[in-house]
C-alpha cells in the first residue's frame, strides 16, 4: 500500500470530499440560522427571567443542578464538615479573595459565609455551575478540596466553590438568589 492510499496524508480526493463537506454545512447553517434566531426570547426577557427551585427533598450533602438562562446552577445543601472546612480557610490563602456573590457588595471578600445564603443559612451555596477558565461544567464533591472539580483543564474548587488551585481565575459565580419561603429558592 503506498501512503496515498494509508490512513496518512490526505490525498488531493480526500481533499476535495472535506472541502465539499464544509461548504455544505455552512450552507445549512447560514440557511437555518434566521429560523433559530427568531426563536430566541429577546434580551428583556433573559435579563428578567427568574426562577423557582423546592429545594425541600435536599438533605444535607445532597446536591441539585438547574437551568437558569441557559446555564447551569448548582444547588448544595452543605454537610456541617464541608462548612467547617471552608471556615477554616484564611482569604489571604485563597486563589481569588473576592466573593463573588451578587446579592452582597462587589467588594466582599470571600469568606465562607458571604459565599454562601447568609448567616443562618451557610448550608446554602447556590453558584453558576461554569468553571471560569474556559467555561466548562466542573463535577461536584470531586478533587482535592471536596468541593467541585473541572476535568477539562484540572481546576479544584473548595467546598464554598472557590478556586483553590488550577488555571481558572475566579471563585464560582454567585448569581441573585433569595429563599421566597423556607423551602423554595428563587434564582434571577
Ligand atoms: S474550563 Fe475548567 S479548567 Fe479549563
Amino acid at each position: 500500500m503506498t501512503q496515498s492510499e494509508g490512513a496518512g496524508e490526505p490525498t488531493r480526493r480526500d481533499f476535495l470530499y472535506i472541502a465539499t463537506g464544509m461548504a455544505g454545512v455552512v450552507g445549512a447553517g447560514s440557511f437555518a440560522w434566521p429560523f433559530i434566531d427568531q426563536m430566541r426570547p429577546d434580551a428583556s426577557t433573559l435579563a428578567v427571567s427568574s426562577i423557582e427551585v423546592n429545594v425541600e427533598s435536599l438533605e444535607p450533602g445532597m446536591s441539585l443542578t438547574v437551568k437558569w438562562r441557559g446555564k447551569p446552577v448548582f444547588i448544595r445543601n452543605r454537610t456541617a464538615a464541608e462548612i467547617e472546612e471552608a471556615k477554616a480557610v484564611a482569604v489571604a490563602d485563597l486563589k481569588d479573595p473576592v466573593a463573588r456573590n451578587a446579592n452582597i457588595a462587589a467588594s466582599a471578600e470571600a469568606t465562607d459565609v458571604d459565599r454562601s445564603a447568609g448567616e443562618g443559612l451557610e448550608n446554602w451555596l447556590v453558584m453558576i455551575g461554569v468553571c471560569t477558565h474556559l467555561g466548562c461544567i466542573p463535577l461536584g464533591q470531586a478533587g482535592e478540596f471536596g468541593g467541585w472539580f473541572c476535568p477539562c483543564h484540572g481546576s479544584h474548587y473548595d467546598t464554598a466553590g472557590r478556586i483553590r488551585k488550577g488555571p481558572a481565575p475566579e471563585n464560582l459565580p454567585v448569581p441573585v438568589f433569595s429563599f421566597v419561603s423556607d423551602s423554595v429558592i428563587k434564582i434571577g
